[in-house]
């Protein structure tokens, strides 16, 4: 199946602020970090629709349509399973409703580790079914020939290395990595491959902080943590994490509210009004003129 979308995107109609801004793009924000510096560091979280971009937008450099979906939006049990359809609807729903942000969409387990080729082939139709500004994929040596394919070939690419949850069956869970010094240098190594290909930041998942902080000194392009160090030049988080929507989080989630508590007492009291007939009220119906 094939999701192509008629992309408004230069009007703020489905967006209620009045005057859209210019979109922020990859080389700005790239250009961030100078000689090793990032004065003003980069906001990213995932965005999955439309009207949660339409929320986040004003207040993110980066919107991340990240594979995380598969479980926040369709309750899978990983990520693996996420196709490139679900990554090319839900990546437009979010470029729909973003005005400010740079929107990249994550490439899915399968959609791009066979080869360069395959890899331009799906990260293109993102970018053309999309809208998105560029693409992130996991891993770091294995992928850097990728990633030049890529870039080279007018895709921005975020990297991401670390605990890279695609490898989930590899890894055998989402523990941290870099507890031993063999593991740290290999993250920090496949970091610093990312960079040298053009990758334009790279995302530093679940790593004990003194790796973070030492592929951010390592690194010309930004790093964004998530589990990583607030050293880092940006940092990232599920959204629907820092919201509390889910009981469970990683312990590198701060919950900024308990959103999940907040829906469930307003249905509670809907449910009850329903029962109690007392719901809808006179100002819910419409009466004969
Ligand atoms: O899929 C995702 O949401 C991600 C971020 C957590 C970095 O990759």
């Amino acid at each position: 199946m094939s999701t192509t979308f008629q992309l408004d995107t230069a009007t703020s109609r489905a967006n209620p602020t009045p005057a859209p801004m210019k979109r922020l793009t990859v080389p700005a924000l790239r250009k961030r970090k100078v000689d090793g510096v990032t004065a003003e560091p980069i906001v990213m979280l995932t965005a999955y629709t439309a009207r949660q971009a339409q929320l986040l937008d004003a207040h993110c450099d980066l919107l991340l349509v990240g594979d995380s979906l598969g479980q926040v939006i369709y309750g899978l049990p990983s990520s693996v399973p996420v196709t490139l359809d679900m990554m090319a609807a839900h990546g437009a729903a979010v470029v729909r409703g973003s005005y400010h942000a740079v929107v990249v969409v994550d490439m899915p387990f399968g959609s791009y580790e066979q080869s360069p080729a395959q890899a331009f082939a799906n990260a293109s139709r993102l970018l053309k079914e999309t809208g998105c500004a560029g693409v992130k994929l996991e891993g770091g040596e294995a992928m850097a020939e990728t990633v030049a394919f890529l870039v080279q070939r007018g895709v921005p690419v975020i990297g991401h290395v670390g605990l890279t949850p695609q490898a989930v069956n590899v890894l055998g869970g989402y523990n941290s990595r870099g507890r031993d010094a063999a593991e740290a240098k290999k993250i920090v190594a496949d970091a610093v491959a990312l960079d040298r290909a053009g990758a334009f930041a790279v995302v530093v998942e679940g790593v004990v902080e003194p790796i973070a902080v030492e592929v951010t000194r390592a690194l010309a392009c930004p790093t964004i943590g998530i589990g990583g160090s607030a050293q880092c030049d940006g940092q990232v988080l599920v959204t629907e994490d820092m919201l509390g929507m889910f009981e469970r989080v990683p312990r590198f989630v701060k919950r900024y509210a308990e959103v999940g508590e907040v829906i469930s007492d307003a249905v509670a009291r809907y449910a009850a009004d329903v029962r109690a007939r007392t719901f809808p009220g006179i100002e819910q119906t419409y009466q004969p003129r």
